[in-house]
């Protein structure tokens, strides 16, 4: 298949954490579909290292600055000419039990998982607003609304997204679509710790229907349809991609 008949094919998309991980294989699916794509991460070299191998433009930034953010957009914008879509994949996990949750701790997974996602889409507004048909998609999380030994913060700030994404699907319609993707154990960096452990991988795909953890791509295709014209009727809604752990 041809970009030119990629189903985002025409559509300038802004990719956030996409040095790694799921932001990484949407980088690179959105791009064998025809996007043209703007990376940020906070891992600069990274980052620009993919953006030179997917031809996008790539930048180092922190999403919890909102200084950095509205740089960021601003050069992302210029880059691709406009903006079409944006996905929201940074993320920071945390695990501890609450009461060994420090202030710092809370504040910076609040930081980058919650008020990040509200910087860059303050931001990119005004740019999605000028397009026909604007997506937004956010990485949230099963932990947004399954409660989990030691995830209180990280799963506070997945629920705040999804409330966000719902919110946004209400409000910003119909000329933007707003939705999230709930993923299960996925095997990327931030679970590198239990895969990389044979026992805890095993224990940890036996607890769900489909004995597996899940891949980046498999994240990535959700992202597709929820950023194509294949999801028109989709808004402040959520994907769950979990092999069935949510029902365990
Ligand atoms: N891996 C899982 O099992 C899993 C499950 C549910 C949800 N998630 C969520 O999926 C998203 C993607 O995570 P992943 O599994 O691909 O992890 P990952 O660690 O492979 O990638 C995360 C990326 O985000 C970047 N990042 C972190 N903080 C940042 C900041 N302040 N500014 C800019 N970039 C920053 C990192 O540099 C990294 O490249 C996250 O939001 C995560 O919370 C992951």
């Amino acid at each position: 298949m041809s970009n030119r008949d990629g189903k985002l094919a025409g559509r300038r998309i802004l990719i956030t954490g996409a040095a790694s991980g799921m932001g990484r294989a949407i980088a690179e699916l959105f791009t064998r579909e025809g996007a043209r794509v703007a990376l940020l991460d906070l891992n600069g070299p990274a980052v620009l290292e993919l953006a030179k191998d997917l031809q996008g433009f790539g930048i180092e930034c922190d999403i919890s600055s909102a200084q950095q953010v509205a740089d960021s957009v601003v050069a992302a914008i210029k880059a691709l000419g406009g903006l079409d879509g944006v996905v929201n994949a940074a993320g920071l996990y945390y695990s501890k039990s609450f009461e060994e949750t420090d202030i710092e701790s809370w504040n910076r997974v609040m930081a980058v998982n919650v008020t990040g996602p509200y910087h860059l889409l303050q931001a990119a507004l005004p740019a999605l607003r000028q397009a026909s048909s604007a997506t937004i998609v956010n990485i949230a999380s099963i932990s947004g609304y399954l409660p989990m030994a030691g995830t209180a913060a990280y799963s506070t700030s997945k629920a705040a997204i999804l409330m966000l994404t719902k919110s946004l699907g209400f409000e910003l319609g119909p000329n933007i679509r707003v939705n999230a993707i709930c993923p299960g154990v996925i095997k990327t960096e931030m679970t590198r710790h239990i895969w990389e452990d044979p026992a805890r991988a095993a224990s940890t795909a036996d607890r769900v229907s489909l004995k597996k953890m899940g891949e980046a791509e498999d994240i990535a295709k959700a992202a597709l349809y929820l950023s194509s014209e294949d999801s028109s009727f989709a808004t402040g809604t959520e994907i769950v991609l979990d092999g069935g752990f949510s029902w365990r």
